[in-house]
């Protein structure tokens, strides 16, 4: 009876498992160009925010195997959606409403996600390395901030029209 039941469960989770692949949601893994950085005040600031941000907050999305695994895929799908509409190290041509924010965030341990190095632990940062991506990040964004509005002059929301256009947003 008991191992009628366990079986019955195990066949039901792994027919559930079969099934949410069949969802398209999450398989895009789109990387438009890059179209501009910022101008990093060094190279070293680029590199930290390239291992701890880059994967959420560019177009230079690295997407493993497992991106393409169900719900794993809609996880990152969301939060690459999310962290690219908050901040692109990309699209410094356009404005980026949480660029002020940035120091900030790393500063108070908000960003990267906790749950972001335990995956990659190549993003993990000593607090060293913290600080200096904060002092590094301020600098960056003193020296050269994305512009406060499109440069079209049509503003963000046209920004975002056409990158749904171009399959950039879903
Ligand atoms: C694993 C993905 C991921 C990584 C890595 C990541 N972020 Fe984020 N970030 C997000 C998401 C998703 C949001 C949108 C927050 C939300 O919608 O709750 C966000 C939001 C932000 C915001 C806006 C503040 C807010 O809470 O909305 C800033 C600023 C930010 N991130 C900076 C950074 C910086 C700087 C790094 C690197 C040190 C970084 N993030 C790394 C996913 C990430």
């Amino acid at each position: 009876m008991l191992r009628g039941l366990v079986l019955g469960i195990v066949l039901t989770v792994l027919v559930i498992f079969a099934g949410i692949q069949l969802v398209p949601f999450g398989r895009r893994h789109t990387n438009p160009p890059a179209r501009q950085e910022p101008a990093w005040d060094s190279p070293r600031t680029r590199e930290l925010a390239v291992r701890a941000c880059y994967d959420c907050h560019s177009n230079e999305t690295e997407w493993p195997w497992y991106s393409n695994v169900a719900p794993i895929s809609w996880v990152m799908q969301i939060d690459v959606t999310n962290g690219r509409a908050d901040l692109n190290f990309s699209r410094w041509d356009q404005p980026q409403r949480e660029a002020r924010n940035m120091a900030q965030e790393v500063q108070e341990g908000d960003m990267p996600p906790a749950y972001y190095p335990l995956v990659h632990p190549g993003a993990h940062l000593t607090q060293a390395e913290r600080d200096e991506l904060v002092r590094g990040l301020q600098a960056t964004f003193a020296a050269s901030p994305p512009p406060a509005t499109a440069a079209t002059g049509a503003g963000e929301t046209r920004g975002r029209d056409e990158e749904a256009a171009r399959g950039e947003r879903p």
